[in-house]
């Protein structure tokens, strides 16, 4: 069987989203979809897509194409997704699934409905680094996991009209990179029992600083992200009977290393690509056997994510004016 790709929203992701997916055997992309023809085309012939489209509604009524890769900002992946999942195509969505709970239900709903593969493009999870540390903890080889420390932070001057500040367009550290410390925390140690947030905010009100402690029964995590200085970027995992250090840049991390008494040991897992290419093998897989969700990223994560993410929101006072 051969997958075929349309990409829906041309910036920067999906430029690196589309090289890597012609590194991935039995997936084509067949389609590309902007709100500028210009762009369409050149995107196109840059990547070999057959078919250039100037508006997201042709992509939808496009009949060559299986699946649809969305790549929009935060505020539009609900709306997008929800269109793609209606027409009856499977559906990769950008992090997060969208911007809310409420919201992540109604696309859970509508894949079930259609009968169609929905899932958020959390490509870490995918990572063989991440892979690897997780088995690690499964195995107990650092005993019973009780402390996660992990942050995603840089400096970046963006213009408040960006996504990335923009509250309109679902602006804000923790919705476009704090979801990884959150997303770590939860693959580790579970749904918390009780959080703790704090922010700083720019003038349009989106955070540029967050800090969150989510705490459960027998452990804690410290999490952090932000747009307003660098961070280490090395994730750091601490159980009763040693330690994992996941490199920097953690969430798409070539290497990790595990300290268990004096001993350090150092592994190297060099990545096919950027390191897309697994949640796009992921979604070929779970298409062939018919399944509408992934086992290894679910429904239900994207849903508890969002969930915990919704819960910081509502602490740090980040309301987007369309909820
Ligand atoms: N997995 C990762 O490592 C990773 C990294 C970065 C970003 N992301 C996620 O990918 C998504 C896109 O991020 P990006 O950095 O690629 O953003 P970007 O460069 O700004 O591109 C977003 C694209 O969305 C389309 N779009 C539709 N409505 C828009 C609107 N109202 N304003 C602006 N653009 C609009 C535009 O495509 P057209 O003009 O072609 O229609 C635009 O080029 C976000 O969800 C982000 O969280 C993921």
């Amino acid at each position: 069987m051969k997958l075929k790709w349309g990409i829906l929203g041309l910036g920067k992701i999906a430029n690196k989203f589309a090289k890597d997916l012609a590194m991935v055997e039995n997936c084509e992309l067949v389609a590309v979809a902007s709100r500028s023809l210009e762009k369409a085309n050149a995107f196109g012939k840059e990547y070999g897509a057959k078919n250039f489209h100037s508006s997201y509604e042709a992509l939808f009524n496009n009949s060559d194409v299986d699946i649809i890769y969305i790549a929009t900002p935060h505020s539009s992946h609900m709306l997008y997704a929800l269109q793609a999942l209606n027409h009856k195509k499977h559906v990769l969505c950008e992090k997060p699934l969208a911007i809310n709970k409420i919201q992540v239900q109604q696309l859970i709903d509508a894949s079930r409905a259609n009968h169609v593969f929905l899932m958020e493009a959390f490509w870490t999870r995918f990572n063989p680094t991440f892979e690897a540390v997780l088995q690690r903890v499964q195995n107990k080889e650092i005993g019973e996991v009780n402390y996660v420390n992990a942050d995603f932070s840089f400096f970046r001057d963006a213009d408040p009209a960006s996504r990335m500040l923009n509250m309109e367009l679902a602006g804000g550290s923790l919705l476009d990179i704090g979801v990884y410390p959150v997303f770590l925390s939860y693959m580790l140690l579970g749904y918390p029992e009780q959080i703790v947030a704090v922010a700083n905010k720019h003038e349009t009100g989106a955070d540029i600083q967050m800090s969150a402690i989510l705490k459960y029964p027998k452990g804690i995590a410290n999490l952090m992200s932000g747009f307003r200085s660098p961070s280490d970027m090395i994730a750091r995992i601490y159980g009763t009977g040693g330690s994992i250090y996941i490199d920097k840049v953690w969430h798409e991390s070539e290497g990790y290393k595990v300290e268990v008494g004096d001993q350090l040991t150092a592994y190297s897992l060099p990545k096919k690509g950027k390191g897309f290419t697994y949640e796009i093998e992921e979604c070929l897989q779970c298409i062939k056997e018919g399944r509408i969700e992934s086992e290894k990223w679910s429904h239900q994560d994207s849903l508890n994510l969002i969930s915990i993410c919704d819960e910081i929101r509502s602490q740090i006072g980040v309301k987007y004016p369309f909820e």
